[in-house]
């Protein structure tokens, strides 16, 4: 097999961790990284196996038009795309009375609009042969975090859609996949807590291997629910792959 994946914010923290764990898979052969900053994207291509073919695309994901444009000449150059993992995010945490709508709409275009906008393009393709999509949300979509508003209700957007876009795009053999990673040491995380020590939490390598594992055919099972991915979850997955060894 000679899969091709596309993955989104993988110029550091969690998307860099997917692309560089992905990357020792067999049935994957074509990676499309993407981001805005093309130093970012050059530094995990060269922690990839190398192996692979590996093509970064530095591109601002709220440009929807250049982003269809990118899709369709991967689509056109690969026939098909076999993945798509949607992990560019975007936090500002502020509370209501402090939330601009530039605030507000900032968060949503690199949140909400663009997971839209790109998924939408690639399955045009992907719907050919069927395909994986798994989109990063958060624990915080899913309960109350004040002071946090935009962040936290753009996250439950996603969570929502991909529960909706399992169901209709199971016709065309598409798997969609959503993970809510809870604490993890990235830049964007310094954002939300800057007086944490990051030594302490989950760490993006984490989130990559189960990324991972969810993607092969063991998560099979796993598409359209929220799960969940939290330090203790990432303990107890690997005692019960240290049990399956013994
Ligand atoms: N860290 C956590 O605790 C945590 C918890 C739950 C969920 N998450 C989610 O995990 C995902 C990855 O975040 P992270 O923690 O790994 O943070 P990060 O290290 O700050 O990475 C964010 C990524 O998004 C990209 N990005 C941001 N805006 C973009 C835009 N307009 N166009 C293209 N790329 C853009 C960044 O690349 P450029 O700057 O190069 O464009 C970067 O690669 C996010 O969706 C985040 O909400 C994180």
């Amino acid at each position: 097999m000679s899969k091709t994946c596309m993955i989104t914010g993988a110029s550091r923290g969690i998307g860099r961790a997917i692309a560089i764990s992905l990357s020792d898979r067999t049935d994957i052969t074509n990676f499309i990284l993407i981001s805005r900053t093309e130093a970012g994207l050059e530094d995990t291509a060269s922690q990839m196996n190398a192996d692979k073919n590996i093509e970064i695309s530095a591109l601002d994901l709220t440009d929807y038009l250049a982003t269809q444009e990118l899709v369709q000449s991967v689509g056109q150059k690969y026939e098909t795309i076999d993945m798509l993992i949607n992990v560019a995010g975007y936090a500002n945490p502020k509370s209501l009375l402090e939330t601009s709508i530039d605030d507000w709409e900032e968060t949503y275009s690199v949140n909400v609009h663009s997971i839209f906008n790109i998924t939408k393009e690639t399955v045009k393709y992907m719907k050919k042969t069927g395909g994986q999509i798994l989109n990063v949300a958060s624990t915080a979509g899913t309960s109350a975090r004040p002071g946090w508003l935009a962040y936290a209700s753009s996250k439950a957007a996603i969570i929502s859609m991909s529960q909706t876009l399992s169901e209709e795009l199971s016709d065309y053999g598409i798997l969609v996949y959503c993970i809510s990673p809870g604490r993890c040491a990235t830049e964007l995380r310094k954002v939300l807590a800057p007086d944490e020590d990051p030594s302490t939490i989950m760490q993006p390598e984490h989130v990559g291997e189960v990324v991972n594992q969810l993607l092969s055919n063991d998560g099979i099972c796993l598409d359209g629910q929220n799960i969940v991915v939290r330090k203790q979850t990432v303990k107890a997955f690997q005692q019960q792959a240290t049990k399956q060894i013994i």
